[in-house]
This record gives structure tokens, sequence and C-alpha cells, in this order.
């Protein structure tokens, strides 16, 4: 309750300076704010639809404008966000309760700067991206979505409590928060790494989960440090060899985004997702470029502690529970199996400061990724109904403690608090 009212109380603040940003906006005036797109760029020709179907798949739009199974892009699909739940547009070419009336300027202004039919749109949509993206970007994607078949399907994207509902608000979000700048090049690295810039920074929006948010929501410093979402970590993305991708080949890397899986990991939850919706598709070239990218930035600064030691209790116990119940795939000393069953030891994700994806996958389970590079994927069974919260914890502490791995304990309450969260099954036995 006391965390509500603060973060009600920064929202208000955050409100005044909205007023203050949204006068000045007002009176710059709009056409100033954005310039505009040249018109010779819609061609609208197959190719261009063609190269816009690619963006959207950069852009992963179908994330959250498609429900599984719905026609696409019909929206309605609902985003938790730490403030109450706000649903995502009918993008579809319907002219009353999609966006079948707008024009290329009216949706450029929703998706590069974040200003939609109701006025600001919450940054829940991936706008602070998707500014960077390009004009030609843009209007290839505005020429695919006119091709969306029309769905009449009203959607109610704002569900929020007072005071977030009013999006007023929004101007201070920007204000602090949002950078209204296209892509710019750095100078002194290749042709590739600024390739990787852009898709990283720009449509693949993978800052959106991997980099640590505030209570608002903007992001903190140490961008792709790794971040927490929905009961999911997302890691460390820079070249730190302990949490982060400092062991991964770009081939590695590559191979990852293009079936989901490798001989360090497997994707799962949003990350799976992203994959089948998304990375599967892109070139090669977009794939290395990623990985080119990610392995030249400066490694986040988080040190591995000393591992916990093997005769405390906790460990013990741990030792016992992996032996029975996981060694069975995940193999002896976490080894997994090639390209398969991930392996345990030098994973970064089991190494990670937040151990919300390995509770959340142990009690839950994870179907492994289906892509076409990898069509039958392999699963994780889930444990919630089989073990109970210490031996979860135990085994956890165990596999973050083990074969050169090190990271904090996890605790019974740790897995209490996610089991109820994520609405896992209880424990049979209890
Ligand atoms: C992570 C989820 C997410 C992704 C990815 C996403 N959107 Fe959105 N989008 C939303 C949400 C949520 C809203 C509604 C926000 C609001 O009402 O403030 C929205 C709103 C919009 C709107 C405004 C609609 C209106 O009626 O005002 C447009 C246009 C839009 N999105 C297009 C896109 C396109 C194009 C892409 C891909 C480039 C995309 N979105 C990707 C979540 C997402
Ligand atoms: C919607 C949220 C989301 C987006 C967007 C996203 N990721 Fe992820 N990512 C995750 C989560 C959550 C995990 C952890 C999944 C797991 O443990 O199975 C993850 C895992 C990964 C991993 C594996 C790391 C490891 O050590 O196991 C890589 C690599 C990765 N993401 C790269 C990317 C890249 C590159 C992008 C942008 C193109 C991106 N992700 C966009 C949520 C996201
Ligand atoms: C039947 C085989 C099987 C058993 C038994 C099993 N696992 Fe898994 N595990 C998998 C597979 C397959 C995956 C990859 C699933 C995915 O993420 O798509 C996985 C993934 C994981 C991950 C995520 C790794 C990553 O990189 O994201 C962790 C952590 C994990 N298992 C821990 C355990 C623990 C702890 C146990 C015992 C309590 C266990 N597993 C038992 C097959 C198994």
């Amino acid at each position: 309750m006391t965390q509500f009212r603060t973060l009600a109380a920064v929202a208000l603040g955050c409100g005044l300076i909205g007023f203050a940003g949204f006068a000045a906006w007002a009176k710059h005036g709009e056409s100033q704010r954005f310039a505009a797109i040249p018109p010779a760029l819609l061609g609208e020709s197959v190719a261009q639809i063609e190269r816009g179907r690619y963006v959207a798949a950069m852009a992963d739009c179908a994330a959250c404008h498609t429900v599984p199974g719905k026609p696409e892009y019909a929206g309605g699909y609902s985003l938790q966000t730490p403030f109450g739940s706000i649903q995502a547009s009918n993008i579809t070419q319907d002219p009353e309760t999609g966006i079948g009336s707008w024009s290329l300027e009216q949706f450029d202004k929703a998706v590069r700067h974040g200003i939609g039919r109701h006025g600001y749109l919450y940054p829940a949509m991936p706008y602070p991206a998707y500014a960077k993206m390009s004009d030609a970007d843009i209007t290839d994607l505005w020429a695919y979505i006119k091709t969306v078949e029309p769905v009449h399907q009203t959607v109610v994207e704002n569900q929020l409590p007072f005071p977030y509902n009013q999006r007023f608000l929004l101007a201070g979000w920007n204000l602090l928060f949002f950078k209204d700048q296209p892509f710019t090049p750095q100078a002194g690295v290749s042709a590739q790494v600024n390739r990787g810039d852009y898709l990283v920074n720009g449509p693949g929006h993978c800052a959106a989960c991997h980099t640590g948010k505030n209570l608002l929501g903007g992001d903190l410093a140490g961008a792709l440090h790794g971040g927490t979402l929905q009961g999911w970590h997302a890691p460390d993305l820079t070249p730190n060899p302990h949490v982060g991708l400092g062991k991964w080949a770009s081939d590695d890397l590559v191979r990852y985004l293009k079936t989901g899986s490798n001989h360090q990991a497997a994707a799962s939850g949003p990350m799976l997702e992203a994959v089948e919706n998304s990375t599967q598709h892109l070139t090669d070239a977009d794939l290395y470029a990623i990985a080119a990218y990610l392995q030249q930035l400066p490694a986040s600064a988080e040190q591995p502690g000393p591992a916990i030691a093997a005769d405390d209790p906790q460990m013990v116990t741990g030792k016992r529970v992996v032996e029975s119940q996981c060694e069975a795939c995940h193999r002896r000393d976490g080894h997994g199996v090639r390209n398969m069953i991930p392996a345990l030891r030098d994973n970064a994700q089991v190494n990670a400061r937040d151990a919300a994806s390995l509770i959340n996958i142990v009690l839950r389970g994870a179907e492994g990724p289906v892509t076409a590079g990898n069509p039958t994927g392999a699963g994780m069974p889930r444990f919630d109904w089989k073990m109970a919260d210490e031996d979860i914890a135990a085994a956890l502490t165990y596999i973050r403690n083990s074969w050169g791995n090190s990271a904090a304990r996890v605790s019974a309450a740790d897995v209490s608090r996610a089991r109820t969260a994520l609405g896992a099954e209880a424990w049979l036995m209890r």
C-alpha cells in the first residue's frame, strides 16, 4: 500500500511536469516536432509490401497485436504492467475499430512518436525503441499493414486504475524517459555493428525486456544488463562471462535466435515468443549483425561471488533432489544434451542475479521452441504438483552453486511467492 501511494505521488508529480511538457509541446506545434516522411517513399509495390512484412517480423508487432489463434493484428492481447492491464489496439484495416482510415502520418505518429487515437500511448507499446526506425522501414511497414484483413473488433486499451488511466501523465513520462530521436550510426565501427545496433535498439526493442526498469517503467542505467518482467528474468546481453553472453560465439547466438536453442540455453516464455514470431524470420546477415553489435558492447561489471559451500544444508538437500529429479535429462555435472536439453553449467541464466526464470521453468515446465530450424522441440516437465517449495529452492540453489556456477541462494519463500503469482498448481503432498 505504501508502495502504491509512493507510486501515485511520483506519478502525479510526473503529471505536473507533464502539464509543463504538454504546454511546451502544444506551443511548438506538431508539424515542427516530427519531420514529415518524403511521399516518394510510398510506392506500394509487391516488393515494398514484402519488405514491410519483414519489418513487421523484425519489430514483432504480432507479439502484442495478435492474440494467438485469433485474426492477425485484431488486438485485445492484455499486457500486465505493474500499474494494471493495458490491451494492445486493433491495427487491422477496419476503418471504425482499427486503423483503416489512418494516413501514413498518423501511423508514424503512433509507432515512432507515441501518439495514437486517444492521445499519448502507454510505453507498453514500444515506441521509445521504434522512434529509431528509419523512414524507409516505417513506410514499407505501412504498405504491408494496409494489406492486413480488416477485423471489426472494439478494444478498450486503457484498463488502468486512477491515476494511471490519465493519459496526460504520459507527457511527463515522455519528458523523463523518452528520447524521440532517430537512429544515428556510430562512427568508428563497422557497418555490420551499426546494422546490429539499429536492429537491437530500434525495431527489435530488445531493451524493452533486457534492460531493468525503475518504478515508473523507465529504463535504468545499464542498458541490456538484464531485466525482470511478468515472472521472467531476461538475462544480461553484454559479454559478461558469468551472467551475460561472454561465453557465446556469434554462431551460438545466431543459432539461438534462429532455432530457439543451442547448447547453452533454450528459449522459454516471452523469449520463446520473440524467437517464434520474430527472430527466426530474420536473415542470417541480420542475425550476425545483432551478434556483432552485442559482442562489442562493454561487459557489465557484475562479478561472480564465491559459490555456496557443498556442505551447506540447502546444498546437500539440493544435490539429492537434482540427482533424483533432474539428472536423467540434464545429465550428470549439468552438461545437458547438445542442442536439445540446455546445459546448467556455464549457463548465464542459471547464474543470473534474479532467479525468476528458473523458478518459473521448474514450477510450470517449458515447451521447447518449435521453429523451422528445430521442428521437434524437447520439453521440460512441470514440477509444481510434484515438489515442495523447499525442494525446488534447494535444487535451484544447488544448480546455481555447482560446476563453476555461483549465484545467490533461492529461498522457499521466493518459490512460494512465484507459485502464487504465476498461478502454478499446489504441491500434491501438502
Ligand atoms: C510489447 C507490445 C507491443 C508491440 C511489440 C507493439 N505494440 Fe502497438 N500497441 C501496444 C499497446 C499496448 C497499444 C495501446 C497503447 C495505448 O492505448 O496507450 C498499442 C498501440 C498501437 C497503435 C495505436 C493504435 C490506436 O488506435 O491509437 C498502433 C498504430 C500500433 N500500436 C502499431 C504497432 C506496430 C505497427 C507495431 C510493430 C512495429 C507494434 N504496434 C508493436 C503494444 C505493442
Ligand atoms: C518480450 C520480452 C523480450 C524481448 C522483446 C526480447 N527478449 Fe530475449 N529474453 C527474454 C527472456 C524472458 C529471456 C529468458 C528466457 C529463458 O530463460 O528461457 C530471454 C533470453 C534471451 C537470450 C538467452 C540468454 C541466456 O543467457 O540464456 C538471448 C541471447 C536473448 N534473449 C536475446 C534477445 C535479443 C537479441 C532480443 C532483441 C532482438 C531479445 N532477446 C528480445 C525476453 C525478451
Ligand atoms: C524430461 C527431461 C527434463 C527433466 C526431468 C528436467 N528438465 Fe529442465 N529442461 C529440460 C528441457 C528440454 C529444457 C529446455 C526447455 C525450454 O526452455 O524450452 C529444460 C530447461 C531447464 C532450465 C532452463 C535453462 C535455460 O537455459 O533457460 C532449467 C533451469 C532447468 N531445466 C532445471 C531443471 C531442474 C532443476 C530439474 C529437476 C527439478 C529439471 N530441469 C528437470 C528437460 C528436463
